[in-house]
């Protein structure tokens, strides 16, 4: 099932490859929120090879939704993770396979065609960027750490928007960037690149495989008050994802709390 899930990351990645750059359909599924011909391209190709070698497997796609069937397996898949980047020519965007067993993840592949880079955490057996053994990063101290974060689709709308908490981590941080990928934020959190990751409202299949890759690669993942982090948040209780290096994951729970107060001199006016 890794062998499959990688062969069938990279393929649908040469997908979204080919057809990067081309005019191509893209509809609105919300006022900001964008689906290309190409993530249903992409998902149809993942759902038809996962049909055809394990036709017992339940699957959870983003844009076609749960196909229910009889097996414990349970396939997560997002076909084209940065759609908007995607759609604007701006080249970060991934494909995100998971996969759970017994309602507990296993295996996380993610790759990045632009990059020709390759993700894999596999549950108990570590990280992998293109084969060889990923970590988070070592850096202790919040005030030199670079984070990542991404706003939700309904942003306009919502008063929990994030960006109070962006302005918090850019002023207590040493940078905060927004790569418009969150399957990659946690693959680049994985790998050091970035110390830390959090956002709000996620879908499941944003950040399946990329959990499985940072917890393997030595990673901290919790909801932002530092409890158990849920995959399948209930209707009333909305994704939360703080994902570290461990080591600054209480100082983000700090910034991420309602009491934060930022400190006078880090106050810009
Ligand atoms: C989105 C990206 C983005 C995040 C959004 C996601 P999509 O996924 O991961 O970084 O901020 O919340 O929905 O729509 O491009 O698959
Ligand atoms: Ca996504
Ligand atoms: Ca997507």
């Amino acid at each position: 099932m890794r062998n499959f899930a990688i062969n069938t990351a990279i393929e649908a990645g040469k997908i979204l490859q080919d057809y990067f750059g081309r005019k191509i359909t893209v509809s609105h599924k919300g006022q900001i929120d964008l689906v290309t011909e190409v993530d249903l391209l992409s998902e149809k190709y993942i759902k038809d090879q996962i049909a055809s070698h394990y036709p017992k497997h339940q699957i959870l796609a983003e844009e076609g939704g749960f196909t229910a069937a009889s097996s414990d397996y349970r396939w997560i898949v997002d076909p084209l993770d940065g759609t908007t980047n995607y759609a604007h020519g701006y080249p970060i965007f991934c494909v995100s396979i998971a996969l759970e067993q017994a309602g507990k993840l296993v295996l996380g592949v993610i790759y990045d065609p632009t990059r020709d880079e390759l993700f894999v955490g596999e549950k108990g057996i570590g990280a992998t960027l293109n084969n060889r053994p990923i970590y988070v990063s070592k850096r202790p101290l919040l005030k030199d750490a670079l984070l990542v974060t991404g706003f939700p689709y309904d942003i306009k709308t919502t008063k929990k928007n994030n960006l109070n908490y962006f302005s918090r981590f850019a002023l207590t941080a040493r940078a905060v960037r927004r790569s418009g990928s969150a399957a990659l934020d946690l693959c680049y959190t994985a790998a050091g690149r970035f110390d830390g990751f959090w956002e709000m409202h996620l879908g499941t299949w944003d950040a399946a495989a990329g959990v499985v890759i940072v917890k393997e690669a030595g990673g901290h993942i919790t909801r932002f008050d530092g409890s158990d982090f849920e995959l399948y948040p209930s209707k009333t209780q909305t994704m939360e994802i703080l994902a570290t290096n461990s080591l600054i994951h209480q100082d983000m729970i700090k910034v991420l709390s309602d009491d934060f107060v930022l400190p006078e001199n880090s106050l810009v006016v």
